[in-house]
């Protein structure tokens, strides 16, 4: 819908609408780095090997083809110094046995929330940009608790820098959703709604539920929602979370997002990643963020 120039079609207006507030954000917080939380939908990595975590650290990361042909996108620059840092700080002192990626493409988990979050025109991105990869496809999956204790992690590697970056980190995945079998096209706007809220009150005990919580209340391919839990788990000593999902919550998203402004080193936010189904739903799209390629 972005590359067509739909957004702002009756249809599709109130969904990238709620975007609005996290790009305004980003854009008075003007961060150096994007730490990216998102899932690679076999782009680059596949089924014969697919790691838990992996963190880029290379210097550019192309733009990947996921059979469509590449996107009009312009290449995302890395933060090659910040990443080897944030990669010794998080296997060497917080153990988290990361796949470290000198060649990496991203793709639609990556690029959709770039797309939605940065101005791109002409001179490329306006961040530097580090993708951090988590297995949500290829069970065994790590657990929505693991994916919190990586955010922890997170902040203390990225605390512990010694460079005077601003970063931020985001948070991608889609809410509920389910995009086969008999419950195609499954939403369930109350879970989310809940989630969110937990999200921002009590992740502690978010981070508890399981995979089969969420792919039966919230559709099988919302499990991508416990990346989330590692943007917030990076934000857990400061309790507040800005969070951008669907267009129901704008309001609510654009009042969490400006508590996070209070000028620190890290700053984080929870981008859901639209799905484009194969069949529009327009009157469920507004929590739900359907899916693919924006
Ligand atoms: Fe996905």
């Amino acid at each position: 819908m972005v590359d067509r120039g739909r957004t702002q079609e009756p249809a599709w207006k109130p969904l990238f609408d709620a975007y609005v507030p996290v790009r305004e954000w980003l854009a008075r917080l003007a961060p150096d780095v994007a730490i990216v939380v998102y899932n690679d939908h076999t782009a680059d990595f596949n089924f014969d090997k697919y790691p838990t975590f992996a963190l880029g650290v290379a210097e550019r990361y192309a733009i990947g083809d996921e059979g469509f042909g590449t996107r009009p996108l312009p290449e995302v620059v890395g933060d090659a110094e910040l990443s080897t840092h944030l990669a010794e700080a998080l296997v060497y002192e917080h153990e988290f046995d990361l796949t470290l990626c000198q060649e990496l493409a991203v793709e639609h988990g990556f690029l959709v929330p770039m797309n939605l979050c940065f101005p791109h025109a002409g001179s490329g991105w306006p961040v530097k940009a580090i993708p951090l990869q988590v297995n949500v496809i290829h069970h065994p999956l790590p657990t929505a608790r693991r994916c919190y204790r990586l955010g922890h992690a997170l902040r203390a590697a990225v605390e512990s820098y010694p460079g005077n970056s601003k970063v931020v980190v985001l948070g991608t995945g889609g809410m509920s959703h389910q995009l086969q079998g008999k419950r195609f096209g499954f939403m369930n706007e109350k879970f989310d709604q809940w989630f969110l809220d937990e999200l921002e009150r009590n992740p502690e005990g978010l981070a508890e539920i399981g995979h089969q919580q969420i792919m039966e209340e919230a559709g099988a391919e919302a499990v991508e929602l416990i990346m989330w839990l590692t943007m917030r788990g990076v934000d857990h000593v400061r309790g507040s979370v800005g969070a951008v999902s669907g267009t129901a919550c704008s309001r609510k998203c654009a009042r969490r997002s400006a508590s996070n402004l209070k000028g620190t080193k890290i700053s984080t936010a929870a981008v859901g990643s639209p799905v484009m189904m194969t069949k529009p739903q327009p009157a469920n799209i507004t929590t739900h963020i359907s899916n693919t390629r924006g």
